[in-house]
Formats: C-alpha cells, structure tokens, sequence
C-alpha cells in the first residue's frame, strides 16, 4: 500500500540559514535511505511538501513532521491512497528546494513532470508555481 500526503507550513523564524542547510540535507538523506520520493520546497518562510511511499512508513514521517517545532500552521493539501509512487519512477532522489537554487530547479523539475508525469503535473505546477511566486 502506498500513500501520498501533501501540505503547506510556515517556518519558524527562529531558523537559521544554516539550520535550514541542515534540515535539507537530513531529509535528503533520510527520505533516500527510506524511499520516500517527493519533494521539499523553502520560500519566504513557508514550506511544502510532498512525501509519497509505503503507507505505514509516510503515516508515521507525517505524524513526526506534525510534532516538529521547525514549523507551524501544517495545512494538509492531500492525503491519499495511490497505486504507485509518481516521483520514483524517474527522480530517484528526494528532491529538496530552497531560496537559492529555487526557480530554475523548479521549472526543470516542472518540466520533468510534464512530459513524464502530465496528471502530477497538473496538481503540482498550479501550487509549486504560486508558491514560488513565479505566477
Ligand atoms: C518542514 C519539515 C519537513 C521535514 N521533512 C522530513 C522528511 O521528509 N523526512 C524526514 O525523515 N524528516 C523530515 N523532517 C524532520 C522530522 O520532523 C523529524 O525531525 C525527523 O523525522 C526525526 O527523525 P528521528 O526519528 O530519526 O529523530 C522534517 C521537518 C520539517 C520541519
């Protein structure tokens, strides 16, 4: 069973650059080691993410996400059942989106999904792009 939960958060403005530095590449790892595809992304104090994998394993990351004081203000977008996983079929890393590396990666990542992943897609690129602020 594989499931998909989605939300949007708003960063604690006690974090540091570094901080953040830190917690990207902790997911990276993490996710990675665990096989949860998805994506993190970071701009102007706001998070979101998608996390997609085994069910057990994305209920209980989500739940310890919900407990962390990184964040607050969690608002779930999704949270569903899916057959199998979107992202790992062709990003086979988590993929992590900060300030710095932001609008190019995220229109290459965009254009990943269009070509390979037009339903995705469509979700995604309407939320990822207002969150950006690239329209
Ligand atoms: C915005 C945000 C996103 C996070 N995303 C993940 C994630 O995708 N995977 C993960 O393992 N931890 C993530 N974390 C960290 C978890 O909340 C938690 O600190 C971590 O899973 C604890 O791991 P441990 O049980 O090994 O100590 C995230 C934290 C924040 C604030």
């Amino acid at each position: 069973m594989w499931q998909t939960i989605s939300y949007v958060s708003t960063a604690d403005s006690s974090l540091t650059n570094e901080d953040m530095e830190e917690l990207f590449e902790f997911v990276k790892v993490k996710n990675n080691e665990l096989k949860i595809t998805g994506i993190l992304m970071h701009s102007e104090g706001n998070f979101f993410q998608v996390l997609e994998g085994k069910k057990a394993l994305i209920i209980d990351l989500f739940d310890k996400i919900s407990q962390d004081s990184r964040h607050y203000n969690i608002i779930k977008i999704f949270d569903r059942a899916i057959v199998n996983p979107c992202f790992s079929k062709y990003h086979s890393n988590f993929k992590v989106l900060g300030e710095s590396n932001s609008h190019d990666e995220l229109q290459n990542f965009l254009n990943e999904e269009k070509s390979y992943n037009p339903d995705n897609y469509k979700s995604i690129s309407y939320m990822a792009n207002k969150f950006m602020k690239l329209s």
